[in-house]
C-alpha cells in the first residue's frame, strides 16, 4: 500500500479516450493507491479531471493538468506547476501513444511524421524536461509505454508504429545507461493485446465488429484473453518502486506470454 508514499508521480496520457480504465488511466489510480502523489496529464483536461476524482475519492491526491505531449512549452509549464506544487519528480511515466494505418507504401509522410512525433518525440521532450530535475535529486524512475509491436509483427500493417515503439525501446535502454550511475532508473512496458477503451478507436477500423476483435484478440493470447489496463498499471507501479532499484533498461512484455510464441496475427 505504500511503495509510493512520499513519492511524486507525473503520468502524461494519464487520462482514457473512453469509459473504463485505460492504461494510463489505471496506472495513475495505481501510483495513488500506493501513496504517491499523482500528477494526471492529457491533451483533454476533463479525462486527466476525472482520473484526479477517481484518486481524490478513494483518499489519494494529485494534480490535474492539460498538455499536449508533443509540445514542449506545455510540458515545460506542467513541469513547473509539478514543482511548484510539490517539489520533486520521482517518477515520469510516459503513456500517451497513437497509431494509423499502413505500410511503407501507403502510410502517408504526414501520418508517419504525427506518429513519431506522439510517440517518439513526446518522450523525449519529457525526459528532456525532467531528467535534470531527478540528476539534482539524485533519484529518479521512468517508465515508458512501448508496445509488443515493438519486437513483433502483430499482424496490423501499421509501420509507423513499429518503427516509433522500436525505436521508444532503445530511447529507454540509452538513458538507462547514461543516468545508471546517478540514482535514475528508465524501463519500458510492452503491452501485449490489453482490452481497453484505446483499441476500440485505434484499431477497430480492422474488424467487423468490436466482438470480432475481441474474440480475435483473445485467441491469440496463450492465456486466451486480453489483458488489461491494470495489468499494465502493477507492473509499472513495480518498476517505478525502490523494489526495482537494481533494474534499468528492461523492455517487459505484459502479455500473457504472447512474446514467446513463434507466430500470431491479431488480425486472423
Ligand atoms: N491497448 C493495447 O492493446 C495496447 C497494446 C500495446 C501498447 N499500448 C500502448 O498503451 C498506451 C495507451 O494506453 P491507454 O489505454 O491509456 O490509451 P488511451 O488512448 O486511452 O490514452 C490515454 C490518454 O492519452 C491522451 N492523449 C492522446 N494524445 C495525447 C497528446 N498528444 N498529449 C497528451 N495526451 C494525449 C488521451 O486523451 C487519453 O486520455 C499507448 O502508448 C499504446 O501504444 C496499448
Amino acid at each position: 500500500m505504500d511503495r509510493m508514499k512520499n513519492k511524486v508521480v507525473l503520468v502524461f496520457g494519464a487520462g482514457s479516450v473512453g469509459p473504463g480504465f485505460g492504461n494510463g488511466k489505471a496506472a495513475a489510480v495505481a501510483y495513488a493507491r500506493e501513496g504517491g502523489s499523482v500528477v494526471c496529464v492529457d491533451v483533454n483536461l476533463d479525462a486527466a479531471r476525472n482520473t484526479l476524482e477517481v484518486i481524490e475519492s478513494e483518499g489519494g491526491a494529485g494534480l490535474a493538468l492539460a498538455a499536449d505531449v508533443t509540445k514542449s512549452a506545455d510540458i515545460a509549464a506542467v513541469v513547473e506547476k509539478t514543482m511548484e506544487r510539490f517539489g520533486r519528480i520521482d517518477v515520469l511515466h510516459n503513456n500517451v501513444g497513437i497509431n494509423a494505418p499502413g505500410g511503407a507504401a501507403e502510410a502517408t509522410e504526414e501520418s508517419w511524421r504525427r506518429v513519431m512525433d506522439v510517440n517518439l518525440t513526446s518522450a523525449f521532450l519529457t525526459c528532456k524536461a525532467v531528467l535534470p530535475i531527478m540528476e539534482r535529486q539524485g533519484s529518479g524512475a521512468i517508465i515508458n509505454i512501448s508496445s509488443l509491436a515493438s519486437i513483433r509483427w502483430t499482424g496490423y500493417p501499421y509501420v509507423s508504429y513499429y518503427a516509433s515503439k522500436a525505436a521508444l525501446n532503445h530511447f529507454t535502454r540509452a538513458i538507462a545507461i547514461e543516468y545508471a550511475a546517478k540514482g535514475i532508473r528508465a524501463n519500458a512496458i510492452l503491452p501485449g493485446v490489453m482490452d481497453t477503451p484505446h483499441i476500440q478507436k485505434q484499431i477497430s477500423g480492422y474488424y467487423g465488429s468490436s466482438e470480432e476483435m475481441k474474440a480475435k484478440r483473445d485467441a491469440l493470447s496463450p492465456m486466451k484473453r486480453q489483458g488489461d489496463g491494470w495489468d499494465i498499471a502493477w507492473a509499472s507501479v513495480f518498476l517505478a518502486s525502490d523494489e526495482a532499484k537494481y533494474i534499468t533498461g528492461v523492455e517487459l512484455p505484459v502479455d500473457g506470454g504472447l512474446h514467446v510464441t513463434v507466430s500470431g496475427s491479431v488480425t486472423s
